[in-house]
C-alpha cells in the first residue's frame, strides 16, 4: 500500500482506505451482515488499507460499532479511524456529546480524524469548529476534518480554528464525478489540504458500465491491458493520482478488497492520466 501526507502534517495515511456506508445499515442498523463486515474490515486492514472510514450516521452508528469490533484485533496505532458528526449535531455542547457515543461505539479512547459529515446553514462554522477544537485539545481527536464543504467553508472553518488546520475535505470524486477540479480541488492542493474521496467507483456504477461496454469503458480497458492491472485498478490509480487526493472505496467481497488493495504503488503516466481525464471528460 501507498501511504501519502495527511494535509500538511507528519501524519502518513494509506492512499487507499475502507469506506462502510451501508455496512451495517443505512438510515437504521442492519445485523444480517456483521460476520461478513467484521471479516472484510480486518482483511482491508491486513492488506494495508487501514484508513477505515465510517459516521454516526452509518446504520444509525452500528458500522462504528462493527468497525470497533473489527479494530479491537489490531494495535490501536495501526488503524486509522475516521468518524464523522452528523449536520443536526453540530452545536457546540452536540458535537462534545456525539464525538463521546462514537468513542463509546468504536471502543477507543481517540478517533485520529473527526470530521463534519455535512455542512448546516442554521449554525454557524465557528460554534462547531470551537467544539471541534476543544476534542483536538483533549486528544479525543487527532485531526480536524470536514466533509461536502465548498471552497468558501473550507475558508471560513480554517479561519474558525486557532491552534490547528483543517487536515481532509471528504467529498465526491471519481470518474464520474469531477465537478471539484474545477475550484475545490485546486484550492486543497494550494493550501495543503487533502481530499479524500468518496464514492470513486460511482457507487458501483463503474462497475455496471463496464460490464455495459461503452465508448469510454474502452480507454479503461485499454489501459488496463497494457499496465497489466484491471479497470477498476485505473479507475482508483486515477483518483489517486495527484499528490493530495485519497480514496476510501467500499467493498466487503475479498476479490474486491484485493483488486482496490492493489490500486496503488504504481503510476499512470501523466499522458496517459491526460488522455483517461480526456475521454471521461
Ligand atoms: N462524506 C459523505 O457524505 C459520503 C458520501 C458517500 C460515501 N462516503 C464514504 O465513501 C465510501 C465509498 O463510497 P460509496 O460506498 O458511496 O461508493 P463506492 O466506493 O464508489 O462503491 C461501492 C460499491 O462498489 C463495489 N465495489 C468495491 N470494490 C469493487 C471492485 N474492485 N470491483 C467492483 N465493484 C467494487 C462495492 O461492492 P461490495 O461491497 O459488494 O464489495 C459497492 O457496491 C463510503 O462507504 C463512505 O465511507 C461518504
Amino acid at each position: 500500500m501507498e501511504y501519502k501526507r495527511l494535509g500538511k502534517t507528519d501524519e502518513k495515511i494509506a492512499a487507499i482506505g475502507l469506506g462502510t456506508w451501508r455496512m451495517g445499515g443505512s438510515m437504521s442498523p442492519d445485523h444480517s451482515q456483521d460476520l461478513e463486515i467484521v471479516e472484510a474490515i480486518r482483511y482491508a486492514v491486513e492488506l494495508g488499507m487501514n484508513h477505515i472510514d465510517t459516521a454516526e450516521m452509518y446504520g444509525a452508528g452500528h458500522s462504528e460499532e462493527l468497525v470497533g469490533r473489527a479494530i479491537k484485533v489490531f494495535p490501536r496505532d495501526q488503524v486509522f479511524i475516521a468518524t464523522k458528526v452528523w449536520y443536526t449535531n453540530l452545536r457546540y455542547d452536540d458535537v462534545l456529546q456525539a464525538c463521546e457515543r462514537s468513542l463509546k461505539r468504536l471502543g477507543v479512547k481517540y478517533v485520529d480524524l473527526y470530521m463534519i459529515h455535512w455542512p448546516n446553514e442554521r449554525i454557524p462554522v465557528s460554534e462547531t469548529m470551537k467544539a471541534m477544537e476543544k476534542l483536538y485539545k483533549d486528544g479525543k481527536i487527532r485531526y480536524i476534518g470536514v466533509s461536502n464543504f465548498s471552497t468558501s467553508l473550507v475558508e471560513e472553518a480554517q479561519s474558525s480554528l486557532s491552534t490547528t488546520d483543517i487536515v481532509a475535505n471528504q467529498v465526491e470524486y471519481g470518474l464520474h464525478n469531477r465537478h471539484i477540479e474545477r475550484d475545490l480541488l485546486p484550492y486543497c492542493e494550494k493550501n495543503g489540504i487533502t481530499i479524500t474521496a468518496y464514492s470513486p467507483l460511482g457507487q458501483g456504477r463503474l462497475a455496471m458500465e463496464l460490464r455495459a461496454r461503452t465508448k469510454r469503458t474502452e480507454a479503461l480497458q485499454e489501459l488496463a491491458n497494457r499496465y497489466i492491472k484491471t479497470p477498476v485498478q485505473i479507475a482508483l490509480n486515477w483518483v489517486i493520482w495527484r499528490e493530495n487526493v485519497i480514496t476510501i472505496p467500499k467493498a466487503i467481497k475479498k476479490e474486491h478488497l484485493e483488486e482496490n488493495a492493489g490500486a496503488s504503488g504504481w503510476r499512470l503516466t501523466p499522458e496517459d492520466y491526460k488522455r483517461l481525464s480526456d475521454s471521461w471528460k
